[in-house]
């Protein structure tokens, strides 16, 4: 079977340039041969998280919606792409608190020591980080790329890599940035052939 990849966009913007920024990593990883699920994170109906500690005791969360399939699908994936762009300094709030439901992942690894993906599958798994920021200013990703290596760790797909622009207000359509996209591309297709390498090995 091919590798699995989800590719998480938290933009609110199905057209908007983090989106097109993510069709290219996900052609790219296609190319090298893995299979995407795309999961517009905005879209999703879903509560945050509650702390109710359920997860403590338990290997799945007590809120039903449309995050519980993922728990499930975040076991199994053999690597992650996010695309987001910076608001607030940070990764927008329907992404973040789709990051925050796993805590499942938390408690179970940190907590009760019973890490919910095995090792052999840790072993090849990678993430992707794309982002754009509006602003030309230092640290704009700071913010990100801090909750992104948490997230990556809580869910043991390890940060891999990361394509990040930031001064994009003045940038209506990426497409016109042929150097981001190819670099997302490529940075997409290198992920997806070494995850298909070490899984063959
Ligand atoms: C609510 C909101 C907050 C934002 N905050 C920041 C910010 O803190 N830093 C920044 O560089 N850009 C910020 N931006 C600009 C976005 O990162 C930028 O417009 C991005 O290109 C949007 O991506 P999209 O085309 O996928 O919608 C913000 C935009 C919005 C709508």
């Amino acid at each position: 079977m091919a590798p699995q990849i989800i590719a998480l966009l938290g933009s609110p913007r199905p057209k908007g340039n983090t989106a097109k920024l993510m069709n290219e990593a996900v052609r790219g990883v296609c190319d090298a041969g893995c299979e995407v699920e795309i999961v517009s994170v905005p879209k999703l109906k879903f509560s945050p998280c509650k702390e109710i500690f359920y997860c403590q005791e338990h290997a799945t969360c007590a809120i039903k919606d449309d995050v519980t399939p993922y728990f499930e699908k975040f076991r199994d994936i053999d690597g992650l792409i996010v695309a987001t762009p910076v608001m607030t300094m940070g990764i927008p709030g329907a992404l973040k608190s789709f990051m925050d439901r796993f805590q499942v992942f938390f408690m179970a690894k940190y907590f009760r020591k019973e890490p919910l993906v095995i090792p052999e599958k840790k072993a090849h798994r990678r993430t992707l980080l794309l982002s754009i920021g509006g602003m030309n200013i230092e640290n704009d990703f700071d913010g990100v790329i801090l909750s992104m290596k948490a997230f990556c760790d809580i869910i043991d797909c390890p940060y891999w890599d990361e394509v990040l622009q930031n001064n994009m207000d003045g940038v209506i359509d990426i497409t016109t940035r042929p150097d981001v996209m190819k670099a997302a591309y490529d940075k997409g297709y290198h992920m997806g052939e070494l995850i298909v390498r070490d899984m063959a090995e």
